[in-house]
């Protein structure tokens, strides 16, 4: 899962969290407010009733009492309201027919013996749930009469409902947006974070594939910008070890080269006798000597060559020429090389290719490499084959292609960087090993000539080098 995937998911599950314990919270505390609220109302209503009572107790006015009786039973969720006398006689009653009755349910004697406010649940001959609130009137410091008041259950917890119903929806509504609005957020925030993350990847691995000039561009004054900041710093430094390593090589091998030449040179004319005649035993060890002196110096070359092409001082001349000298040429040359190994090599170039524009020297050295790898990776009585085709608007396309011992799939790209050579291929080699320059060198020629090179290979089949060089 990607970093900003589960950043985006575990921000937008904590907003939800957060979103739902507020809004249980609140619609717990909201029930809680209306279930207080509604038993205040019982409270002062019956307290209400009492005052009234006792006023027209000690007025003696019977009918303003009923008034507010029949009054007070038009209240929502008020079922009854009675008012009984210290003999249990019922004085006012909501319902006129219960007047003068005396009272002797349970619930009426409990609330006539009750010395202070009682609530009583209970359910009434309809099935109905009724809250009987009860309150003794106290006249002259004796109780004179005791007031009650029956409140509907249902009706309240109907009442309580609906208030509840839209506090749930007015909360949904908000916790809607606020969600929306969280997950956009957090989506917009990921973003934000990961994107210098996301930056500094790309930059790493870069610097990884060695293009050391990369500069990661994160500005954020943050635990990332300085970590951006670091890999600059380690991007800078390589580049500066690099560039020490690159030319301690090139001062060595400098250094190694002359030396080298002179060496060969000398060796050469002690092997055309130039000072005496030598026995056999010589000439083949100053041959051994010669042949060593050679390869290293080949290889002080290819050096020389991988530093200046990493440090952007290679250059070619490039002018208007025939393909056959610079391709023909070398193959001519590899031939008896190739034959001493019962190899047959073919050059296959049509008549009437057009000119190129190239450096000779550097695509001749492209061609022998291509050849001496092909001589080396094909065994005796093998073929290899030198081949020109125009089969683009701009480019000829070169192709070296031998019977060799091929190159596995997952390695055919890694053979042009240096130092690569594919895992045990050195043992099935007989002679000199190689050091894994040649292709890269290759590679760095054609693409200074705008070209391309890759490979088609089969294991133990062949192995294809295609090329291509600009048209003049
Ligand atoms: N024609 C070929 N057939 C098979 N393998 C090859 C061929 N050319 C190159 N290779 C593989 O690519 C590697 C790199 O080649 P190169 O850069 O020329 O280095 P070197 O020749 O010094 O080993 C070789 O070591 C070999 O494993
Ligand atoms: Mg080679």
């Amino acid at each position: 899962m990607k970093l900003r995937t589960k950043f985006s998911l575990f921000s937008s599950i904590l907003v939800i969290i957060i979103i739902a314990g507020v809004s249980i919270f609140l619609f717990i505390a909201e029930k809680r407010l209306l279930i207080k609220e509604m038993k205040e109302k019982q409270i002062t209503m019956i307290r209400g009733f009492a005052q009234v009572s006792r006023e027209s107790l000690i007025s003696k006015d019977q009918i303003s009492l009923l008034n507010y009786v029949s009054s007070l039973k038009k209240e929502r969720g008020v079922v009854y309201t009675v008012l009984v006398d210290d003999q249990k006689n019922i004085t006012a009653h909501s319902d006129l027919a219960m007047l003068g009755s005396e009272v002797t349910d349970d619930v009426g004697i409990k609330a006539f013996e009750a010395q202070d406010l009682l609530v009583q649940h209970f359910k009434d001959k309809d099935g109905q749930e009724i809250a009987d609130t009860a309150l003794p009137v106290i006249i002259g410091g004796k109780r004179a009469a005791t007031a009650r008041i029956g409140f509907s259950q249902d009706v309240l917890n109907a009442i309580i409902k609906k208030t509840l119903d839209n506090t749930r929806n007015r909360i949904f509504g908000v916790a809607g947006v606020a969600l929306l609005l969280g997950i956009f957020g957090s989506f917009i925030l990921a973003q934000v974070m990961t994107g210098p993350i996301k930056q500094m990847t790309e930059g790493a691995k870069l610097i990884g594939q060695g293009k050391l000039d990369t500069v990661i561009d994160v500005k954020s004054k943050d635990e990332l910008g300085d970590l951006a900041e670091d890999l600059n710093l380690m991007a800078n430094q390589l580049k500066e070890l690099d560039q020490m390593k690159s030319d301690f090589v090139s001062s060595v091998t400098h250094e190694l080269r002359s030396p080298m030449t002179s060496i060969g040179m000398n060796l050469d004319l002690f092997l055309e006798g130039a000072f005496g005649k030598l026995n056999e035993e010589q000439h083949n060890t100053l041959k051994v000597m010669r042949d060593n002196a050679s390869r290293l110096g080949r290889f002080i070359n290819d050096l020389l060559d991988v530093a200046k092409l990493e440090r952007g001082k290679m250059e070619i001349n490039p002018a208007p020429m025939d393909v056959n000298p610079a391709i023909a040429g070398p193959a001519e040359l590899a031939k008896v090389q190739a034959n001493s190994k019962n190899i047959d090599l073919v050059i296959e170039i049509p008549e009437g290719v057009p000119q190129v524009n190239i450096d000779s020297d550097r695509i001749q050295q492209v061609v022998t490499n291509l050849l001496s790898n092909a001589i080396k990776f094909t065994p005796e009585k093998g073929k290899i084959t030198v081949k020109v085709q125009d089969n683009d608007e701009k480019f000829l396309q070169v192709s070296v292609c031998d019977t060799g011992m091929g190159i596995p799939k997952d390695q055919i790209n890694k053979v042009f960087e240096k130092f690569e050579q594919v895992k045990g291929a050195r043992k099935q080699v007989k002679g000199p090993k190689g050091t894994g320059l040649g292709l890269a060198i290759v590679k760095a020629l054609v693409e200074l000539h705008k070209g391309k090179i890759w490979a088609e290979s089969e294991v133990g089949k062949g192995t294809c080098f295609h090329f291509t060089i600009p048209k003049a």
